[in-house]
């Protein structure tokens, strides 16, 4: 048997470097991250600021592919060139995004319909940058006929390898993923193809990779805060892990930490984090009356007296499988 080989997904405004590193350190179970995207800007200087969330110095504690979120083949050389000269053998190409800001601007997946756009900005992106390519896809734009033009123009390019999340950029993160459309394209890429899109339980990696033997790798996004034991159990093969709970509790109390540490003033770590809980509820049976009380608290002292409380003493851990926001 292959080992299995897991990638944790993309997630802007969630994995960011602090989100990896505590995620790494209390659960682990991933051999990567793929960092949220950069946007690419025009003009020659990028600024250390810029990349900040990929520095290595910030991400000694999982392996990062950084992510770069570009229509324009001259901004994504500059970028993606400085970020090899960090010392990253990979990049990967946003061409996923559903969100109408970008995707209206054809970006992320709104770029999918322009096959020759695609081809020309890989023209040029390949023949000038230091290292190597991955790209990350949806099926198309508004329709699956998107991938199934491109998949033949891109697989020759020396791509590192292709990710594909098989729902529409329209789909956003709704309805189901077209299983019957990635193995049409599974079919027809040699490159190694690494699948993405709702993995919530092992039953559903057992099912996946059963059907898919011929995936290189596994990415998890929503699935891995919904049950941040998940890639552990993919990996391990276990699936009773023991102080669940207390796990999350220190899991919750690191990232506090973290953020306190490097964000302005306790106001924006307490957005901060009220934002996460709309994730960190997943796992957790009847949350509504905690996250309403969370979301009400207005000072750290507050929002740790009630977190602390609410993992100490109501906890409980779900057992079905949650609904994922997108
Ligand atoms: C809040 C949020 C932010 C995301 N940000 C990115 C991103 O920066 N880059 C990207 O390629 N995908 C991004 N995605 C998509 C995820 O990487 C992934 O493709 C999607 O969630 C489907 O996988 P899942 O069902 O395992 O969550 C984002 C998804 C969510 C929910």
């Amino acid at each position: 048997m292959p080992r299995i080989r897991l990638y944790m997904a993309p997630m802007k405004g969630i994995t960011d470097h602090l989100f990896r590193s505590a995620f790494a350190e209390h659960f682990g179970g991933f051999d990567l991250a793929v960092a949220p995207f950069i946007a690419s800007k025009q003009g020659r200087r990028i600024k250390r600021k810029y990349v900040k969330d990929v520095l290595p110095e910030n991400n000694t504690r999982m392996p990062v592919v950084p992510q770069i979120l570009s229509k324009t083949a001259v901004d994504f050389i500059i970028l993606a060139n400085y970020l090899y000269d960090l010392g990253y053998d990979t990049v990967n190409w946003n061409l996923g995004c559903p969100s109408p800001m970008v995707a209206n601007k054809q970006r992320g997946s709104g770029m999918l319909p322009y096959t020759d756009r695609i081809q020309i900005f890989l023209d040029r992106v390949i023949a000038e940058i230091r290292g190597s390519l991955s790209i990350k896809v949806r099926l198309g734009w508004k329709e699956n006929a998107d991938i199934f033009r491109l998949l033949p123009v891109i697989d020759p390019y020396p791509l590192s390898e292709i990710i594909i999340h098989p729902r529409t950029g329209l789909q956003g993160y709704e309805g189901s993923v077209d299983l019957d459309a990635f193995e049409d394209c599974l079919a027809v890429i040699r490159h190694p193809v690494i699948y993405n899109g709702d993995i919530r339980t092992i039953g559903d990696f057992r099912r996946l990779s059963r059907r898919f033997i011929r995936v290189h790798a596994w990415m998890i996004g929503r699935g891995c805060l919904a049950d941040p034991f998940l890639p552990g159990c993919i990996t391990t093969g276990a699936d009773d892990i023991p102080n669940k709970i207390n796990r999350m509790k220190q899991f919750h109390a690191a990232l506090f930490e973290a953020y306190s540490r490097v964000l302005d003033g306790p106001s924006h770590v307490l957005n901060k984090m009220k934002g996460l809980w709309r994730y960190f509820s997943l796992p957790f049976e009847d949350f509504k009356k905690t996250m309403k009380k969370i979301t009400k608290t207005q000072r750290p002292d507050q929002y740790l007296a009630l977190t602390n409380l609410f993992f100490e003493t109501e906890a409980q851990w779900r057992r079905p499988k949650a609904d994922i926001p997108g």
